[in-house]
């Protein structure tokens, strides 16, 4: 089990397909690798295995150009200069990080070239070009050019130095804190490669939330080893930057970032990190969000506190994420309004190395949420995105939820900032306000546990994730296609059932446990399970009632123009859209408006029915679930098969407890009967 479950989608099992199998033998008959460099050397192993594995012949590795059937592998310097010349316009099509994979003639023989401007860009590549075997292409004529649309595509880890892992529930923190710097895991080796294979180039190692001391030369000591790992696959490493940190580990009174000894703290913290990791990111800052320190705690704002981290690393070419993830207990009126009305005045005023990181929605990582007003509100600031891949509201890593799915339909979002077609992949990747730094981060699902992610399926929401930090219009359907190819089997009668359980697993997700808008009506502190009901917390935004406003006369958040306003922080299109009951799109209806129950919804239902019938709806789309995946016991080891099949059942058990738990307690304001096609609560 942990063998399958441990490789991840870089399975490359024996190519079953014979006819197939003997044409990618015939073309690959060798690789010429130049290039000496670490990165080359893995793009060059990578390749051989890989090959290996797949057609079970050992490919020659070879330093010049003989015979034909080559796959030839370099960075553009490293070419020779007939290749050189031969492709020179191709290098226009890519940018620094980019590949190309193209059939070229040498000497009139065939062969295969992986190139790209950087070593790093050959290694994107070489693993390209594995997955076009791993998902049975055809390689006869081929003619590709990629680049990633973004330059920052990081996993945030929510990891704390005793390596628990906030929101983590696929084990322990990777990082062996204890063990570092002179051992080296092997896990830090295969972490690094899954991640290069789909792109993945940053890495924040700690907690948003964590303390000071991971900045002390103790800890930067191993932080320096696990970077010194990572380099040559791309990967570079960051920290989160407790804002508190002068005081806590420096010595100093106060953090005021208008403070010379604080800027003077950070600079020589930031010169002395760069001596020891040349390439090191920069920082990941929560700062005045739940309680965390920050530069309010001096009557700061949150530019004086980004510039001040911004002006410490900028002479080594670092960059400060700031996040906008702010709410506070003072203006609970509407949660959902705060990040905007704070940041967005701030447009223009931030240094050009930080970056704003915005969650997708204005709560917090729920099942659905309209996209964060602030995406194409602050077009002179770059804005990048933060989803969650682990599963805090969606069932942790026990429940089947394909996120690539929800993520796309943030990134397709048309946010109407400058006229129709301003979505917010267009904010994300800098092609609308052309800003320089870009970039997309997901908060990490990956633990010590044998198969990284808890549950064999979720491995595809990290997957999928760094397809999409690469290129945010890629289809999240044909990403569970590589995925399902990568990880499980090409055969067809596994792939098309499998492949629509992974896209309806979402929509399952919102029905069973928040269907027409509803959100954050999960069980409190932990977010597992329905917890409707609970009303006593000290902060009134903690509370789900808080959400949901369910009473006699209906239920719904009124976020209308009658209600908190919050549609106004939309462009006036989208604005209007969401502020008019009748054409607020029903999926968010109870997001932005509070409804009577009786309400006509377009299927002819009342509201309360409809609603049951969602939720119904859900129950037995993960009954659909399990059906499909009890078919698939032929192409799928034994231990997966099980694996999945123990989690949908009890996913599906869940399922039931989400319907009957919202149903009985909202059934109390609505005092209606459950529609035919509900099955009643045991
Ligand atoms: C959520 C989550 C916290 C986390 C916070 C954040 O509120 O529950 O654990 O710290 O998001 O993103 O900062």
């Amino acid at each position: 089990i942990a063998q399958k479950d441990y490789k991840l989608w870089l399975q490359f099992d024996r190519i079953t397909d014979t006819r197939l199998a003997s044409e990618y033998r015939s073309r690959l008959q060798g690789i010429v690798s130049f290039g000496n460099s670490e990165t080359s050397k893995i793009a060059t192993k990578e390749l051989e295995t890989g090959i290996f594995n797949m057609l079970e012949n050992k490919p020659d590795v070879l330093s010049e150009i003989k015979g034909e059937n080559k796959i030839i592998i370099g960075s553009r310097a490293v070419l020779n200069s007939e290749i050189q010349k031969s492709i020179s316009s191709d290098f226009d099509k890519i940018n620094e990080e980019g590949f190309i994979i193209k059939t070229i003639l040498f000497k009139n023989k065939k062969h295969i070239l992986i190139t790209g401007k950087k070593e790093v860009g050959v290694l994107y590549g070489v693993y390209n070009f594995l997955r076009l075997l791993q998902t049975n292409k055809s390689i006869q004529d081929l003619n590709i050019a990629d680049s990633p649309k973004t330059n920052i595509r990081i996993l945030n880890h929510w990891d704390n130095l005793d390596r628990t892992v906030e929101r983590g529930y696929a084990g322990f923190s990777l990082w062996n804190w204890q063990k570092l710097p002179d051992f080296i895991d092997q896990r830090y080796i295969d972490y690094a490669r899954a991640n290069a294979s789909v792109g993945i180039n940053g890495t924040v190692l700690t907690n948003v939330n964590a303390n000071a001391l991971i900045l002390t030369p103790q800890y930067l000591e191993k932080v320096e080893a696990l970077a010194n790992v990572f380099r040559p696959y791309g990967i570079k490493v960051y920290l989160t930057a407790r804002f508190s940190a002068p005081i806590e580990i420096g010595g100093l009174k106060t953090a005021d970032p208008k403070d010379a000894d604080v800027s003077n703290w950070w600079k020589n913290k930031a010169a002395e990190i760069y001596k020891r990791i040349p390439d090191f990111g920069g920082f990941l800052v929560k700062a005045n969000s739940e309680g965390q320190p920050g530069p309010q705690n001096y009557g700061r704002d949150h530019v004086d506190g980004a510039n001040m981290l911004a002006d410490a690393v900028v002479p080594f070419g670092g960059v400060i994420m700031w996040r906008a993830f702010v709410y506070s207990e003072h203006d609970a009126n509407d949660r959902a309004k705060q990040a905007y009305a704070e940041f967005q005045p701030y447009d223009g005023k931030f240094r050009d190395n930080v970056i704003v990181q915005v969650k997708n929605g204005a709560i917090d990582f729920q099942p659905r949420e309209p996209f964060h007003p602030l995406f194409g509100a602050m077009p002179r600031t770059p804005l990048m995105m933060e989803f969650q891949i682990t599963q805090e509201y969606l069932g942790f890593s026990t429940h089947l939820v394909y996120l690539p799915k929800l993520y796309q339909e943030i990134l397709e979002s048309d946010t109407y900032q400058k006229g129709k077609g301003t979505t917010v992949a267009k904010v994300i990747d800098g092609s609308l306000t052309k800003t320089k730094l870009t970039g997309i981060a997901g908060v990490s699902n990956i633990g010590n546990d044998l198969n990284w992610t808890g549950h064999p399926f979720a491995q595809a929401n990290w997957y999928g994730f760094g397809r999409l930090a690469w290129n945010p219009n890629l289809d999240s359907e044909t990403i569970a296609d590589e995925w399902l190819r990568c990880t499980f089997s090409n055969q067809e009668n596994f792939i098309k059932p499998v492949k629509e359980m992974m896209i309806q697993s979402r929509e399952a997700v919102v029905n069973y446990m928040t269907p027409y808008g509803l959100h954050h009506i999960m069980d409190t502190g932990h977010h597992y399970g329905p917890g409707p009901w609970v009303s006593n917390l000290s902060r009134p935004e903690w509370n789900p009632v808080y959400y949901h406003k369910a009473d006699k006369n209906g239920i719904g958040f009124d976020r209308s123009k009658k209600g908190t306003n919050a549609t106004a922080q939309y462009a006036p299109e989208i604005e209007k859209i969401f502020d008019n009951l009748e054409t607020c799109p029903e999926k968010d209806l109870l997001w932005f408006h509070h409804v009577s129950w009786d309400y006509k919804l377009k299927n002819g239902q009342t509201l309360w029915n409809g609603m049951a019938l969602k939720y119904q709806e859900g129950v037995n789309q993960v009954k659909d679930m399990q059906n499909i995946w009890n078919k698939t016991e032929k192409y799928v080891d034994a231990d997966r098969f099980r694996e999945v099949q123990m989690l949908l059942e009890i996913q599906y058990k869940e399922a039931k407890w989400w319907r009957d738990a919202c149903l009985l307690y909202f059934q109390q304001f609505s005092g209606k009967e459950l529609p035919k096609g509900v099955e009643k609560p045991i």
